[in-house]
């Protein structure tokens, strides 16, 4: 929104409606999101996209994706270039009745906010004029269901320990989980605030994770995002808008408040970039089963391209090894498969390291304990990988479905 903030105070019908950047933006609506990127006038400048087009800098502060729904944004959203995961623990007096307000208010300014106006009582109405995609994901701990006194998911608890974890109870759990997307670190930044200035009566912050990946037409759309090892990551994934992702993604409802929704798993993964700095490219390349430059598997050419797992080497040993994350992560259960959406994270080095960065590993599955488990427990017993990644925080959520106008995200619940 446009608005002037108005000396002494800007005005209620501003504050509902947003200003003449909310009405661009419900044209960017109409278009969808990738289309309204192209869509823009280019006359904030215009940055070359490297596949012909142009990409205008004012379409992507306005590109909108639709609150309301049967399944919440955030899921099958393509990644946005910046997230904050944010979970908080409900304050011990917060009951079913105060649980509902709670959502009510969260929902009402996510239905805003994402769409380019300011929320009630925002004090910086400016920030919520450029949406970027912005994308609020609400999810639901243990702890919150229990306080609902609905039925809690049999997956919906902590994953079992695992023999690589490292986990540190400060990256661990919590209540409630806003996962905050956006092609913008302002609008995330303002986003968060203005939901954690409502939640502050009912919950209190227990971790804050950010993460990035590359800025809104840094690269052709739809390309694999590379994590900071510098592998393309996330080849392959359940593609959205299909049946196979449906059937993985989203709960067909058990129990019935999930009906819509999905499960998220957030594991905080540190990569150790020094360790990995030792290791030659083919050793690399090798650990992985694909190579870096392309992300094709090393039985092939082509990033898509099928991997061969029988082929041989010279001295026959298997071209990909059998040790390789590739290999250990595929399964041949076809629904032990999941939809991962992670983010690099990159913070200040603590120790003798001049890194601290790894991997806000998220995936999103129907089912934890029939997806994810089996995957997790493979890698645990052996990958590569292994050498040089460490989780040190794992968190489970139930993220319910969406709601329509009028209702609240949690409106099946409580
Ligand atoms: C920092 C930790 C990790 C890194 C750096 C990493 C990196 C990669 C890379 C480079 C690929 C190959 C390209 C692709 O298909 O995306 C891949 C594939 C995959 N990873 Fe990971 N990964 C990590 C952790 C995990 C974890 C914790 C899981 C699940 C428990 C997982 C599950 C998978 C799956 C399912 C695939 C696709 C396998 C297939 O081809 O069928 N990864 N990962």
């Amino acid at each position: 929104m446009t608005g002037e903030p108005g000396g002494s105070g800007f005005s209620r019908r501003h504050l509902l409606f947003g200003g003449a950047a909310a009405a661009g933006a419900g044209a960017a609506v109409a278009l969808g999101a990738s289309a309204a990127i192209r869509a823009g006038n280019g006359a904030a400048g215009a940055v070359a996209d490297g596949a012909g087009g142009a990409v205008s800098a004012t379409a992507v502060g306005e590109a909108i994706v639709p609150f309301h729904g049967v399944h919440q944004a955030g899921v099958e959203t393509p990644p946005q270039s910046h997230a904050v995961f944010i979970a908080l623990d409900l304050l011990p007096e917060v009951d079913a009745a105060a649980l509902r307000r709670m959502l009510r208010v969260l929902t009402d300014d996510a239905a805003r906010v994402t769409q380019g106006r300011a929320p009630l009582a925002d004090t910086e109405p400016e920030l919520a004029a450029v949406p970027a995609r912005l994308t609020v994901t609400f999810g639901f701990g243990p702890g919150l269901v229990a306080r609902a006194g609905a039925e809690t998911p049999s997956w919906l608890r902590p994953l079992p320990p695992f023999g690589i974890d490292r986990l540190e109870p400060r990256w661990n759990d919590g209540d409630l989980l806003l996962q905050i997307g956006a092609d913008d670190a302002v609008t995330v930044s303002h986003a968060a605030r203005m939901l954690l200035k409502d939640a502050r009566s009912f919950a209190a912050v227990r971790w804050t994770q950010r993460g990035f990946r590359r800025a809104a037409g840094s690269e052709p759309e739809g390309r694999t995002m590379r994590n900071l090892f510098g592998q393309l990551d996330g080849t392959v994934n359940p593609k959205p808008g299909t049946a196979d992702f449906d059937e993985l993604v989203w709960s067909m409802g058990e129990p019935a408040w999930m009906a819509g929704g999905t499960s998220m798993v957030l594991r905080r993964i540190a990569m150790d970039l020094d360790g990995w700095d030792r290791v030659d490219r083919p050793g690399r390349e090798a650990s992985v089963g694909r190579t870096l430059a392309s992300g094709a598997p090393l039985t092939g050419e082509r990033e898509h391209d099928e991997p061969d797992f029988e082929a041989l080497g010279p001295v026959g040993f298997p071209v990909i090894p059998d040790f390789s994350h590739l290999r250990r992560s595929r399964s041949d259960v076809p629904g032990e498969r999941i939809y991962r959406r992670g983010y690099n994270y990159d913070e200040a080095p603590a120790g003798p390291s001049v890194s601290d960065a790894g991997l806000l590993f998220a995936s999103f599955q129907a089912d934890v304990d029939r997806q994810y488990v089996p995957i997790q427990r493979r890698l645990d017993e052996l990958d590569l990988l292994n050498e040089w990644t460490t989780p040190v925080g794992s968190a489970v959520f139930a993220i319910p479905p969406g709601c329509a106008e009028g209702g609240y995200i949690g409106d099946t619940l409580v």
